[in-house]
This record gives C-alpha cells, sequence and structure tokens, in this order.
C-alpha cells in the first residue's frame, strides 16, 4: 500500500458523499455482462469513474465503467458498472481502490459478481455459484507494502471471508425463487489469455469449482476493512478442455447477458435482507 491512499480514498469518498447525501448500505460491483441491475435502481445517480477523484478508469469490453447511486427496495446502494482488473495493467491498489472508498463511506455490505469459467463438472453453463471460499493464485496480494492501520490489519484473516450467514441468507431467498445455487471454491488467475486444459485440471486438483480473473483482491481488501462480503459467480462457460470446443469472451458476455434478468431479481431480493436480516421472516 502507498502512504498517501488513505487521503486519496477520502478523497472520493468525500466527492461521492458530496454528490448523494444518503448513507448507503450496501455496495454491488457487477461483473462482464451484469450491469443490468444497476439500471433498475430508483431515482438514479450516475458518476463516470473519471469524474470521481483517483479513481482508476475501466477499459475492458463489456463494462461501464460508472458507479451508480441509487435505492433499492428502499436501500441506499452504491453499484459499479464495470470494475478494475489486474489484466489490464492495473495495480492491486488500483483495482482495490473503489473498495476502500466503500469502506471509508461506511459501507458494511459488498457483494461481489463475477463471470467465471466452471470446474466442476456437476456445473453448466449458466450455473449459479455461490463463492464459499477463494483461492489467490493472481500471484500478487493488494496488501503487500505498508500497512495504513487506519484501513486494518497487518495481518488480517481470512478464515471467514465469504460471510456464512450471508451464505445462508442467500440460499435460503434462491430457494424461495426456484433458484439453483450452487456453492464453490472460485479461483482467481491473472489472466487475461484463458487457461489451458492442464491448468484447469490442476486448479481441479487444487480444490477449485470455478475460475476468473477477479474478485479474490476485493474480498481481501473488504475483509480487510472488516465489511461483510457475498461473492457470487455465473458460470459464463466450462473451463478449458471440459468440453472439446475453444473459449471466446464474446461467450462470456452472452452468457451474462441472458442471466442479467435472473442475476437481478435475485440481488434485488437479496440486498434489503443482507442489510436488515431481519426482513428475511417476511415474503415477497
Ligand atoms: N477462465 C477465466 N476467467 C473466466 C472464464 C474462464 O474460463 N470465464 C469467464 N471468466
Amino acid at each position: 500500500m502507498t502512504q498517501a491512499l488513505y487521503e486519496k480514498a477520502m478523497t472520493a469518498a468525500q466527492f461521492i458523499r458530496s454528490q448523494w447525501t444518503f448513507p448507503i448500505k450496501a455496495a454491488v460491483v457487477l461483473g462482464s455482462g451484469l450491469g443490468a441491475f444497476a439500471e433498475q435502481l430508483d431515482d438514479r445517480r450516475e458518476m463516470a469513474y473519471r469524474h470521481i477523484p483517483h479513481f482508476p478508469v475501466s477499459t475492458a469490453e463489456g463494462h461501464a465503467g460508472r458507479l451508480v447511486l441509487g435505492w433499492c427496495q428502499r436501500i441506499p446502494v452504491a453499484v459499479m458498472q464495470g470494475r478494475f482488473h489486474y489484466y489490464e495493467g492495473y495495480t492491486l491498489e488500483e483495482v482495490t481502490f473503489p473498495i476502500r472508498v466503500f469502506g471509508l463511506l461506511g459501507i458494511k455490505t459488498l457483494i461481489l459478481t463475477n463471470a467465471a469459467g466452471g470446474i466442476n463438472r456437476q456445473f453448466e453453463p449458466g450455473s449459479l455459484m455461490l463463492i464459499a471460499d477463494h483461492l489467490n493464485l493472481m500471484g500478487a496480494n493488494p496488501l503487500r507494502g505498508w500497512n495504513d492501520a487506519r484501513f486494518g490489519p497487518r495481518f488480517p484473516d481470512m478464515t471467514m471471508v465469504y460471510s456464512k450467514a450471508y451464505r445462508d441468507l442467500a440460499k435460503r431467498e434462491a430457494a424461495a425463487m426456484g433458484l439453483k445455487l450452487e456453492e464453490g471454491v472460485y479461483v482467481a488467475v491473472s489472466g487475461p489469455s484463458y487457461e489451458t486444459p492442464a491448468e484447469i485440471r490442476m486448479l481441479r486438483t487444487l480444490g477449485a469449482d470455478a475460475v476468473g480473473m477477479s474478485t479474490v483482491p476485493e474480498a481481501i481488501v473488504a475483509r480487510h476493512m472488516g465489511m461483510d462480503v457475498l461473492g457470487l459467480s455465473l458460470i459464463a462457460n466450462m473451463a478449458a478442455g471440459v468440453l472439446e470446443r475453444p473459449l471466446d469472451h464474446r461467450e462470456v458476455l452472452e452468457m451474462g447477458e441472458r442471466m442479467s434478468g435472473v442475476i437481478t431479481a435475485f440481488l434485488r431480493r437479496l440486498v434489503p435482507r443482507l442489510v436488515e436480516p431481519s426482513l428475511g421472516e417476511s415474503s415477497g
């Protein structure tokens, strides 16, 4: 971490608060092709990343690159439509900068979504997987370097990165919606090349169920700051070598678009219940 990170994140947080004064309860990061959730917020206020002080600018296809503030079932939320990836050339400090800002805004609930490749043979394209745990094989950690104790401890615990209470809630709500929800281990790699079949066999042996190029740095930083995390992977394709055909990024975006409605409905149901667990007792 660099010395000025706290001040930069504070400047960005103050800017956001000056534009939208409501007490934001949850932040949602939308993965490839999953932008629709942001469109359904009430009384939206959109901010291009380039207008927020110190925010990096997104370059990946299928990523809009804006922060959308608005109300989801009467809960004030901040939604990232597009995220920053390590493979784009950003440092992990840049990749996780928005999470620092969310933490400084006092947001306690973080929902991370992504499109991932299915390693577990029980999965199929279009499956939804709750992230139970992760493997960080990016070869880097966002907390490397000087630690600013205002953010969190030098050696943060990672025993429970993905809140058990949130996972239980997600399973219950998925069941109530008749939505099939898998659960598994997400492995993060740096990309941008997709994996080889040999790498996928290795990752399966290591205990991974899905593979992707995001989420883990964000989850580590969120835990560093004491936020509670829910992780959700859309299995956009089967990982390399599982099926006898090559991978194509268009397929990933198309599956995102196809499943965007279902994921949006699920998130809209989930957000108020994660923020106020007592709501979970009622239906609707
Ligand atoms: N591998 C890595 N990242 C991905 C994949 C994949 O197969 N699909 C979507 N993101």
